[in-house]
């Protein structure tokens, strides 16, 4: 595929912003290049433009190049990056699974880019078809999420797949939630995918959602790209040191990621005794949807008693469903004990 041609042609002849400290290679002891202030404080310098040290970390982690790989202020900035670097205002088209993460549409709406929704099927995986369907050179980006949310489920592989040789663009894939789930990253084919972009977040297992930032996976030549548009300074100081200590506690990760998983585990089976409870979707993430009797009134009473979840119920074949993250153990059981009790005060009151 040739990628160069999806990018938009301003963006491929753009001299993207530099520093001086960016262009320069050895160790320098004199900062006179940035106008900075020279009192020394954690924060007077300019963070690393290339954040080289934290990409170093992440490669390693994920088994990548460092230059396979763009960091951004949360995932939300790349998502934004991207349709920024490959659609062109009121000319190109972003489709997007649907329901699903709402920024897609978002981005694209302040792009001015047209947007085409595909919808899930009833056990919300992907229309292989549908997502191909009447593709022209307009049709530049395809986001998918898997995990996704709201509805917690990994896209069947075999169909991302289909979907990925069949799309002309640049397919996305947002791996939010990828930690929580039986499945490995598409970070892990990714020399095999070079129409692909995956998406993951510190924002979610890494315990990061404050720091934000969010990690892109491509091809170097997609990534040089999206380098290209991003803010040069779009990761600050802090936000890469507290990610280089998280990515040094692994084991800390992974006991909050066990913990989760069982803590999904037995609010399923908590609520699976509940007859108002009228389903629960199978979840790889670290939340369930819940189609639930009189959803809007236990929405209130969860939040009159201070516990806030997301009404999912206006998105597409989700009528009814509330969609609750796995907190604490002990903030799960006061959801499990307040759900109860709403239906049982509801019962005496009828
Ligand atoms: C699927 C998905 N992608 C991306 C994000 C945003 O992540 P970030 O916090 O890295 O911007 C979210 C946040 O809820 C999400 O659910």
């Amino acid at each position: 595929m040739n990628i160069a041609s999806l990018v938009r042609e301003n963006i491929r002849s753009l001299t993207p912003f530099s520093s001086a400290r960016a262009e320069f290679k050895g160790e320098a002891e004199v900062f006179l290049d940035a106008n900075e202030s020279p009192y020394q404080t954690d924060y007077n310098r300019y963070p690393d433009p290339h954040q080289r040290e934290l990409k170093g970390m992440i490669a390693t982690a994920q088994g990548v190049k460092q230059e396979q790989i763009i960091l951004g202020n949360g995932s939300d900035e790349i998502i934004d990056l991207i349709v920024r670097t490959f659609c062109e205002p009121k000319q190109d088209i972003v489709r997007y699974i649907s329901p699903s993460f709402g920024m897609y549409k978002v981005v694209a709406d302040i792009n001015d880019i047209k947007c085409e929704e595909i919808s899930l099927d009833t056990d919300f995986d992907l229309g292989v078809d549908l997502c191909l369907a009447d593709q022209t050179a307009h049709h530049k980006v395809l986001f998918l999420c898997s995990p996704n949310n709201p509805t917690g489920n990994l896209l069947s592989s075999d169909r991302v797949k289909a979907v990925i040789d069949g799309w002309q663009g640049i397919v996305v894939i947002d791996e939010a939630y990828i930690e929580f789930a039986d499945q490995d990253s598409m970070t892990t084919q990714l020399s095999q995918l070079e129409n692909v972009i995956v998406l993951q977040t510190f924002s979610k297992a890494m315990g990061g959602a404050g720091l934000r930032l969010g990690m892109g996976f491509a091809s170097s030549q997609i990534i040089s790209y999206l380098v290209k548009v991003k803010p040069p300074y779009n990761v600050n100081n802090h936000t890469q040191a507290m990610a280089m200590s998280i990515l040094k506690d692994v084991d800390l990760t992974q006991s909050r990621i066990a913990e989760a998983r069982t803590e999904r585990q037995k609010v399923v089976s908590a609520l699976s005794n509940q007859t108002n409870v009228k389903k629960i979707y199978p979840s790889e993430a670290n939340f369930l949807l819940i189609r639930f009797e009189k959803h809007k009134e236990l929405y209130q009473y969860l939040m009159s008693h201070r516990v806030i979840i997301r009404d999912r119920s206006s998105q597409l074949n989700c009528a009814g469903c509330l969609r609750v993250t796995i907190g604490l153990p002990e903030e799960n059981d006061r959801l499990i004990k307040l759900i109860n009790q709403y239906y049982e005060e509801g019962t005496v009151h009828r």
